[in-house]
């Protein structure tokens, strides 16, 4: 590349190559608009993925008798990015909490990561390790086919009843899985999640409050519950409940509770908004 320029810069007045820079650019131009442009190829591309997505719901979710123990959160993304219903981000803001509390470097538990979908777009730009497990070979398969990346392990594992992969972490995450262990197996885990997480580690979550989910085997009804589960394991326990419409035509509302669990107030309080104390002689008081 440098060579041709060298000959060009030899041979050809700065006006001439400025000219042919300029067709050149517009050559690329057009081109790229005739192979990839056009609001005509994006509607009709968006219209098949529409399409995939919605019939890929109705197999796995109407038809196939035994729905799947987790969501392709794909469908979850689309429809928040392109759907035609107004849906908001709220099914995605357990990915916002978490990334929220995630720093460089932090290694990270996910315990039932289902598709992996939050691993990989949420968890994975700022954590330098994540073990991503579950007891399902069909969410594994999901995970490492879709969202697989070089930071994430994903391992085949019962999480109540075998050791985890490692012995220490910084942040454990049990999003939207907690409901699916039964009693003892949830307190086996609380116990283990204790026993790996860093001094100043966090243990973050979300689970849906009242009866959803046919193959979830206890039920949260509020956030007292949560509360009387969690303060036995750490000293501070964070809470908040988010509601928001979900189903096809938004016919049910979800209450959606997260937490934020830890021993240290350090990275707790990091993610705290604050009252804005401006720098001495800049409030506009003055
Ligand atoms: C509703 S999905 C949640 C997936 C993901 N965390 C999310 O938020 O989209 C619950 C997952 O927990 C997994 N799971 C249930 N029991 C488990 C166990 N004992 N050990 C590990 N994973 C388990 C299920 O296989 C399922 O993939």
């Amino acid at each position: 590349m440098d060579a041709l320029k060298a000959i060009l810069k030899k041979y050809l007045s700065q006006r001439t190559r400025q000219g042919a820079c300029k067709f050149l650019y517009s050559l690329a131009y057009y081109a790229e608009y005739f192979l990839w442009g056009g609001k005509f190829k994006e509607r009709v591309l968006l219209g098949l993925l529409r399409q995939y997505y919605a019939s890929k719901f109705r197999r796995e979710w109407i038809f196939s008798g035994q729905p799947p123990h987790f969501f392709d959160q794909r469908m979850t993304y689309f429809s928040f990015g392109y759907g035609k219903r107004v849906v908001g981000p709220y099914s995605l803001f357990r990915g916002f909490f978490v990334a929220d509390i995630l720093r460089d470097g932090d290694k990270l538990l996910d315990i039932g990561c289902g598709d992996g979908f939050f691993a990989r777009r949420f968890h994975a730009a700022r954590s330098a390790h994540i073990d991503a497990i579950d007891i399902d070979p069909k969410a594994l398969r999901s995970a490492t086919s879709d969202n697989s990346a070089p930071n994430i392990v994903y391992c085949l594992l019962d999480a109540a009843n075998q050791p985890f992969p490692s012995d220490t972490y910084d942040v454990v995450v049990w999003d939207g899985a907690i409901g699916h262990f039964s009693k003892t197996d949830c307190i086996q885990v609380l116990e283990k999640i204790c026993k790996v997480l860093s001094p100043e580690g966090v243990f973050v979550g979300s689970e849906s409050l009242g009866k959803e989910g046919s193959d979830h085997l206890e039920f949260f009804s509020s956030l007292d519950d949560l509360h009387l589960l969690f303060k036995p394991y750490f000293k501070h326990v964070e809470l908040r409940c988010v509601s928001y419409r979900i189903g096809v035509k938004g016919e049910t509302t979800r209450q959606e509770a997260y937490w934020r669990c830890s021993n240290s107030p350090k990275r707790l309080q990091e993610c705290h908004w604050q009252e804005y104390l401006p720098a001495e002689g800049l409030s506009s008081d003055n």
